[in-house]
């Protein structure tokens, strides 16, 4: 979908489902990562980029403190005061919004700079997929709620607030890799960052240039990082660090590795080689497209797979499949995206080999007997952004 259907999609939706005509509209992408993954909660580094699909929010003003969102995807819209919305009280899909706006409390937002509004949310960001549908709501109601207020804040606090409401709200232990590449992308661009510094930086990547696409494979398992195996790698990250004297992995270098995994148990032991080998493939990545080659690029992609799969062990028969079957059909390279544990893959792929990649996975899946995985291709895309601006009013 374009971005101009997505936009008048969620007008209509909003006519529908708002009280009056809209104050102000913001669109939020969704993500692929194209690698570094698990590094950004170990202070590491990653390289994501914003995709077309994305959610698009209209929000107006109330007179009153209620807040009540909805969205085309969730039957009933939730309703709550401005003062209900804390820790443990915001139900289901609401908490990724509402968890965005409590977040705004540790960006020097106080409560009474808060009013109360509706948000009438529309995405074509699959959720459960792997590719940041919560960070694209959290994104765009931020960025609009930035311009309705007239808050003034940077991409850095508005990842924070989202990345915040993701961890306390909605009880997800994530870092703030998904936010940043939501808020920072660019046409044609990859972003890096790096989540000891902050720093993020654009990287050029223009795929059709190069006569290159990036398929997705969403592989139709779903995943929640408020559960399980996310925030068990993460601890373990956590008590390896503490264990090695080291604020963080990001400390150790590929050097260390051999002394580093002495005193630690084996299991994090190959976590923390999987974290210091990413960073490390993050660097060399921005090497390779810098000299455009792209083959080292898709080795590099393959080699994050194979990390994730043995050392990290957070990828899943589906995903293992979609990596193997692109590589077979002539893809440069492949590796899951995301956080893992279901989700989708992405596979560098030469345009003219797109249709190929695309019927080896499907045929590939259809005789393991799992589930059809939806293929399509994405390409970098902006950032999170207001779309029609409050002072347009
Ligand atoms: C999820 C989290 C991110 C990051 C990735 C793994 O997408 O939201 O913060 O940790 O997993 O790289």
């Amino acid at each position: 979908m374009t971005v101009r259907d997505l936009i008048d999609r969620a007008l209509r939706h909003a006519a529908r489902t708002l009280g009056g005509k809209a104050d102000v509209v913001a669109r939020g992408p969704g993500r692929v990562n194209l690698i570094g993954e698990h590094t950004d909660y170990n202070s590491g580094l990653a390289l994501p980029f914003a995709i077309g699909q994305a959610t698009v929010v209209a929000v107006r003003e109330r007179t009153d403190d209620l807040v009540i969102v909805c969205s085309d995807q969730f039957r009933e819209p939730v309703r709550l005061r401005l003062d209900q919305i804390h820790p443990g009280q915001v139900p289901g899909w609401a908490a990724y919004p509402l968890g965005a706006l409590w977040g705004l409390l540790g960006a020097g937002v106080p409560r009474d700079r808060w009013r109360g509004f509706e948000a009438s949310f529309v995405s074509d960001v699959p959720s459960g997929a792997g590719l940041s549908s919560s960070a694209a709501i959290e994104c765009a109601l931020l960025v609009a709620l930035d311009d309705l207020w007239g808050l003034g804040l940077d991409s850095a606090a508005l990842a924070a607030a989202g990345q915040r409401g993701e961890n306390d709200v909605a009880g997800a232990p994530t870092g703030v890799l998904d936010q940043t590449a939501v808020l920072n992308g660019r046409r044609e661009h990859a972003v890096l960052v790096d989540a000891r510094s902050g720093d993020v930086e654009l990287v050029p990547l223009r795929l059709a240039c190069a006569g290159l696409a990036l398929a997705v494979v969403d592989t139709g398992v779903s995943h929640a990082h408020s559960t399980g195996g996310y925030a068990a790698r993460r601890a373990s990250c956590e008590r390896a660090a503490s264990q090695l004297g080291v604020t963080s992995l990001r400390e150790l270098g590929v050097e260390d590795l051999a002394a580093a995994s002495g005193p630690l148990r084996a299991e994090d032991a190959r976590r923390v080689r999987h974290v210091v080998g990413e960073n490390a493939r993050v660097l060399e990545t921005v090497d390779a497209l810098s000299v455009g080659d792209l083959d080292r690029v898709g080795g590099l992609m393959t080699a994050s797979h194979m990390s994730l799969r043995d050392d990290f062990e957070v990828s899943c028969p589906e995903l293992d499949l979609a990596v193997e079957a692109s590589l077979a059909a002539g893809a440069l390279g492949a590796r899951m995206t995301g956080g893992g544990f279901g989700g989708s893959a992405i596979a560098l792929v030469r345009e003219a080999d797109l249709e190929a990649v695309e019927t080896a996975v499907r045929s590939a899946f259809d005789r393991r007997g799992f589930g059809p995985p939806r293929v399509f291709s994405v390409q970098p895309e902006d950032g999170a952004a207001v779309v029609i601006p409050a002072d347009s009013r």
